[in-house]
């Protein structure tokens, strides 16, 4: 099946040089990942005590910022792992970096709805609760994560090995 998919036009079209196949792809995760950590960064910093002129109740109109990066990175990510698949499931950096993704995925879905349930109570005590300390941890833990994980995916192990 990774044959298939390798041998396919869109991975040709993927893997070729014209201007619309890597380096666009490679152009949108880059956004993508400025665009997602970013947001959920922010958020971070204003719960660790940063910016303290942002309502913590306005953290959540940072949510859908954040989903619609994380589709960029599915969507651009696909298209950066179709140029060689085969190589890709067997490479362990991009296995940690994914499965870090997949868990920072679940974490930040989390993450937003205790913001959103709990930041008026947070907001109106001026006090954040235990659990929001420990999803900003985690979430800053994991998106750094993926970070080092996604760029040392091209130095480690034989992606690119002559
Ligand atoms: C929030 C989610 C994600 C973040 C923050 C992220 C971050 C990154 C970063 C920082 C790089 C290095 C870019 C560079 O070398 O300039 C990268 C590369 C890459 N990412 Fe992601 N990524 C995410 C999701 C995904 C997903 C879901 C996939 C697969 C479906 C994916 C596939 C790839 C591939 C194939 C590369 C190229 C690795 C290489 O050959 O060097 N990424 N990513």
């Amino acid at each position: 099946m990774l044959q298939y998919l390798e041998d396919s036009a869109f991975s040709e079209w993927a893997r070729g040089e014209s201007l619309w196949g890597w380096p666009f792809a490679l152009t949108v995760h880059a956004w993508g990942t400025a665009i997602g950590i970013g947001g959920s960064g922010i958020c971070g910093l204003r719960l660790l005590g940063f910016f303290r002129t942002i309502p913590l109740t306005s953290l959540s109109r940072l949510t859908p910022v954040v989903w619609v990066a994380v589709v960029l990175q599915v969507c651009s990510g696909f298209t950066l792992w179709m140029t060689k698949p085969s190589k890709y499931v067997t490479d362990g950096a991009f296995l940690i970096k994914f499965t870090l993704v997949c868990i920072g995925v679940l974490v930040t879905w989390f993450y937003f709805s205790t913001l959103r349930r709990e930041s008026p109570e947070w907001e109106a005590k001026g006090v954040i609760s235990q659990r929001g300390y420990r999803f900003v941890a985690a979430t800053m833990a994991l998106w750094a994560g993926v970070l080092v994980a996604g760029r040392l995916t091209a130095y480690l192990g034989q992606l690119y090995a002559q």
